[in-house]
């Protein structure tokens, strides 16, 4: 009788191991079956009211079948873990012998790119090109160039101060300045470079930003001079000629000092939003360097004579390229400069 019961336990569970699609359906058979209150353990409890006989019977028959489920259990358990394996396997499967893709391209910020056509052009022109200190005295940046002491721009609203004293240079001019005593006249150098203010940053102001600045020095320099050598560095940026005009402006360290407009690329003058419709477009600030400016450096305004000039490289691109917010430039966002 009992044993078999036994025997319909073990074949059915065989069965349940056979059809089990998961290891979850396997677990559930070895609980109900195998566990602790499981079906064979009912068995074991019955066997103590057994006569001995009949007991020694039972238990081998008993004990076959907990060795034939146990070894059934495991070689099924077994089977799903070699499938699963399998699965993963197939989904890792990589040739090592494909070539690796390499290193992602990429190329010039368009900010770079500009300063490089410039420093280019101004070379062809017998122009040095320098390189000078981010970090900045405030002889070198203000007062060498003839800006006063009660300047706004000396203002700690409008500069980086540090705490020795020096700052962060707020134009690329104090390379002039090192230009000038270093090299002393004849002199054509540009001054490409990073400068800071200390600005709220909204859609055109930043406080980092990329200015270019020139000067040529040597005797009987004049406007003219100055206005071909505008003429053909916008020619440059903008690839086509452009209408320059000059009017008034101040700078401290030239006299007389210009604003250097161009007429506008987009209307040809006749007037637009972009000009907002004056038919002109503010450029650069330039203009003949002062004589206390060349005396401070150590060069005798008497027997020289140069003009110089300032733009943001920033406003450049922007320009060139109809960029309407000056944060899309240094933002990091790739996918705004993949573009260029
Ligand atoms: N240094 C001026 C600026 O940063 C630009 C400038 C340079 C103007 C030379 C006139 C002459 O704004």
């Amino acid at each position: 009788m009992l044993e078999e019961s036994i025997q319909e336990l073990e074949s059915g569970s065989l069965a349940r191991i056979a059809s089990a699609t998961s290891l979850e359906d396997l677990e559930t058979v070895r609980v109900q079956v195998l566990g602790r209150k499981g079906a064979l353990d009912q068995f074991f409890k019955q066997m103590g009211k057994l006569a001995p006989d009949e007991r020694a019977r039972a238990g081998k028959v008993l004990n076959g079948a907990k060795q034939t489920l146990e070894a059934a259990l495991e070689s099924a358990k077994r089977q799903f873990a070699e499938a699963a394996l399998r699965i993963r396997l197939d989904g890792e499967w990589l040739d090592p012998s494909i070539p690796a893709p390499g290193p992602r391209r990429g190329h010039l910020h368009p900010i770079t790119h500009i300063q490089r056509e410039l420093e280019e052009v101004f070379r062809s022109l017998g122009f040095a090109v320098l390189d000078g200190p981010e970090v900045e005295t405030e002889y070198r940046n203000f007062d060498a160039l003839n800006i006063p002491a009660d300047h706004p721009a000396r203002d700690a609203q409008d500069t980086f101060w540090l705490a020795n004293g020096d700052l962060l240079r707020t134009h690329t001019s104090p390379v002039q300045v090192r230009g000038m005593e270093r090299l002393g006249p004849p002199l054509r150098m540009i001054a490409p470079g990073r400068v800071f203010r200390n600005e709220s940053v909204d859609a055109s102001h930043e406080h980092t930003f990329y200015q270019i600045e020139g000067m040529m020095i040597d005797r009987g320099v004049s406007v003219a001079h100055l206005l071909y050598f505008m003429r053909i560095m916008l020619a440059e940026v903008f690839r086509r000629e452009v209408n320059v005009r000059l009017r008034p402006g101040f700078f401290p360290f030239v006299e007389p000092g210009f604003e250097l407009d161009i007429q506008c690329l987009l209307c040809n003058g006749a007037g637009c939003p972009v000009c907002k419709q004056s038919g002109w477009v503010e450029q650069l600030g330039c203009g003949m360097v002062h004589p206390n400016v060349l005396r401070m450096s150590g060069i005798d305004p008497e027997e020289w004579s140069g003009f110089a000039f300032g733009l943001g490289l920033t406003r450049l691109v922007m320009m060139r390229y109809a960029i309407d917010d000056i944060r899309h430039l240094q933002g990091g966002d790739l996918r705004f400069l993949e573009q260029f």
